[in-house]
């Protein structure tokens, strides 16, 4: 048995990780405000990880502009570094994103400007890091309609995509989590085994939620959007592809109890 501090865990990716940690018999410790633990100001975590072994950050923000996500992750991930070490932590897992260090021009991509320096920041500190780089989840086309489609029309930035399942992704994380340390930093890759454009599983979600929905592609302007439309956000040569296609995992989905 490991103890294993998920920071961000009672968001999306947090809750479903913290259940398959407990599942395999870790102690599990919650790092989120609704737990008592404010990770910006570093307010409450020094006590929350006494004895942890291990911190898994799955932090996120609200916020889209760059200059906010960059405040945001870096300030997390200094304060995991510095109150880790100080605790004894073996190693901070942390989830970024594939092809992030390409795109850097911030607009509608400003979360990818926070998790680059989410990774600086937890590759300067002293407890060995092991960064997992997972692509967008199946789960991201539902989130870009419950975030985006206002009407019956939706736009959709031309995204070629190679998206994994959000429970492929967690089996990797609680993988990495129990691996306990690393020598220094590691990056891994992860995607899914199908390309396809993001309006396309756009339009295919929107379907089996039974909702009509005009999906309009839209070209960006910059270089950001240009390095996108050429595959940034795509499996690069070294990444473990792994999980079901999103078309299998969209049957299995549709298929569970509402
Ligand atoms: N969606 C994708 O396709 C995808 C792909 C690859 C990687 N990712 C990464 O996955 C990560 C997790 O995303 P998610 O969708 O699970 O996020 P989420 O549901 O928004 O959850 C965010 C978590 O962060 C916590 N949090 C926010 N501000 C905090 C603060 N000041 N102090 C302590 N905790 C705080 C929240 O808890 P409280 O509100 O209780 O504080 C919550 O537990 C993100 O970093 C994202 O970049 C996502």
């Amino acid at each position: 048995m490991t103890k294993i501090a998920v920071a961000g865990g009672t968001g999306m990716v947090g809750a479903r990780l913290v259940g398959a940690l407990e599942a395999r018999g870790h102690d599990v410790v919650t790092l989120s405000r609704a737990a008592g633990v404010d990770l910006v100001s570093g307010a409450g975590l020094a006590p929350a990880i006494a004895g942890v072994d291990v911190i898994v950050d799955v932090t996120s923000t609200v916020s889209t502009k760059a200059h906010d996500c960059a405040e945001f992750f870096g300030a997390v991930a200094r304060n995991l570094q510095r109150e880790g070490a100080a605790a004894g932590v073996q190693s901070i897992v942390t989830l970024s994103i594939v092809g992030i260090d390409h795109l850097t021009g911030g607009g509608v991509y400003g979360h990818y400007v926070g998790k680059l320096m989410q990774e600086k920041e937890t590759k300067a500190g002293s407890v060995p890091a092991v960064i997992l780089r997972a692509t967008q989840f199946h789960e991201f086309a539902g989130q870009l309609i419950d975030w985006t489609a206002k009407g019956p029309f939706m736009p959709c930035p031309r995204q070629p995509s190679q998206t994994v399942a959000l429970d492929t992704v967690v089996e990797h994380l609680v993988r990495l989590g129990e691996l306990r340390t690393s020598a220094g930093t590691v990056t891994f890759n992860l995607a899914g085994p199908q390309k396809a454009l993001m309006a396309d599983l756009v339009r295919a979600t929107a379907r089996t939620r039974g909702r009509k929905l005009v999906v309009i592609p839209v070209w960006l302007p910059g270089e950001t959007p240009r390095r996108v439309r050429q595959g940034a956000l795509q499996a690069p040569t070294d990444a473990t592809i792994d999980g079901p296609t999103f078309d299998e995992w969209l049957e299995r989905e549709s298929a569970l109890p509402e």
